[in-house]
């Protein structure tokens, strides 16, 4: 039996124009999915706590239909990502016939903007492949569990949220190359979270129909890119001012192409009358999870009073991506 983690992360800057080849830059941050494999002879066997607000179990046979004690579109989500990773575990080890038992406690809320999935994908991965006795260096897990994403969300996933949360600490992502960003030691987040969650596809589909029909919507996403090579130079100087200023920005360009929701928005304009350095919505929007920065208490005080805002808390930036528990 093998527990492995990995972090969730936030997008500091970029998301959205990722999709079009501009840079974006996540950050891994300290709440982590944990995952426990143990071998068995055959079939699948999924038991999820805290994946979404109820846990659910889920037993797969030899071709059998699952038997499931949780709502359809919500087990189906979870077991996508947990059945193309053991595939690429059982890839990775050059083992066909192998079952799994597989729990996962996740303290990331699903769909939110703080990569869920990309951090249960990971660790599950991992997990996998060390059950099989077979040890792969982070950058591997990272690809392997592009290709998960890939697989179940069709196509439509950036390599951002696996390999932040392969590597952990700052990244930059810009099309197929990854590089980790050296010298950035914590940033202070604060992150509040809506209790619901946005549609990644329809919102990614929004942004395409607007950048197609208005030259100023390609602009606004070129405008994006240029923000986020600011924004890099300003997190190698430790320059809080100017990442929150950035942050600001970039979440008033997001909000241009229609990806912001009322309730980001009064969080994003809590944290920032409380006095953060900048606040912006993280992920695909319309609704879930804004990041904030500073390393004041006060942004949380003001979220915790705004009604939109379901839950708040403070997430230092994990340097540590996936592990062995
Ligand atoms: O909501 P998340 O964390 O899955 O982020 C989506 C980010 C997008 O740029 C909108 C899409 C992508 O795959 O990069």
């Amino acid at each position: 039996m093998v527990t492995a983690s990995a972090p969730g992360k936030v997008y500091l800057f970029g998301e959205h124009a990722v999709v079009y080849g501009e840079p974006a830059v996540p950050c891994a941050v300290e709440r982590r999915a944990e995952v426990t494999v143990e071998e068995r002879t055959e079939g699948l066997r999924v038991h999820a706590e805290d994946l979404t607000l109820d846990g659910f179990t889920v037993e797969f046979g030899n071709g059998d239909h699952p038997d499931v004690d949780a709502p359809e579109t919500m087990v189906e989500a979870g077991m996508g990502y947990v059945s193309e990773a053991v595939a690429q575990a059982r890839d990775a080890a050059g083992v066909e016939e192998v079952g799994f038992e597989v729990s996962i406690e996740s303290a990331i809320p699903l769909g939110a903007g703080l990569g869920s999935s990309a951090a249960v994908t990971v660790a599950a991965i991992e997990a996998a492949t060390r059950e099989l006795g077979v040890e792969l260096d982070p950058e591997e897990i990272a690809d392997r569990a592009y290709r998960v994403e890939h697989e179940v969300q069709d196509g439509q996933a950036s390599r951002a949220d696996t390999f932040c949360s392969a590597m952990g600490g700052a990244v930059r992502v810009e099309g197929d190359d990854c590089r980790t960003i050296d010298g950035v030691d914590d940033l202070p987040f604060l992150i509040g979270y809506d209790g619901g969650a946005g549609d990644t596809g329809a919102l990614v589909a929004g942004v395409r129909d607007l950048r197609d029909e208005y030259g100023f919507a390609a602009d606004t996403v070129t405008a994006i890119g240029d923000l986020v090579r600011e924004g890099e130079d300003a997190l190698v100087d430790g320059d809080l001012e100017r990442l929150g200023q950035l942050m600001d920005v970039n979440h008033g360009l997001l909000s241009a192409l229609g990806v912001s929701a009322r309730s980001l928005d009064a969080m994003v304009w809590a944290a920032r009358e409380a006095g953060a350095h900048g606040a912006k919505l993280t992920g695909a929007g319309g609704g879930g999870c804004i990041v904030a920065l500073d390393p004041t208490d006060a942004p949380l005080t003001a979220l915790d009073y705004t009604p939109d805002c379901e839950e708040s808390f403070r997430a230092a930036l994990a340097s540590e991506g996936v592990r062995v528990e």
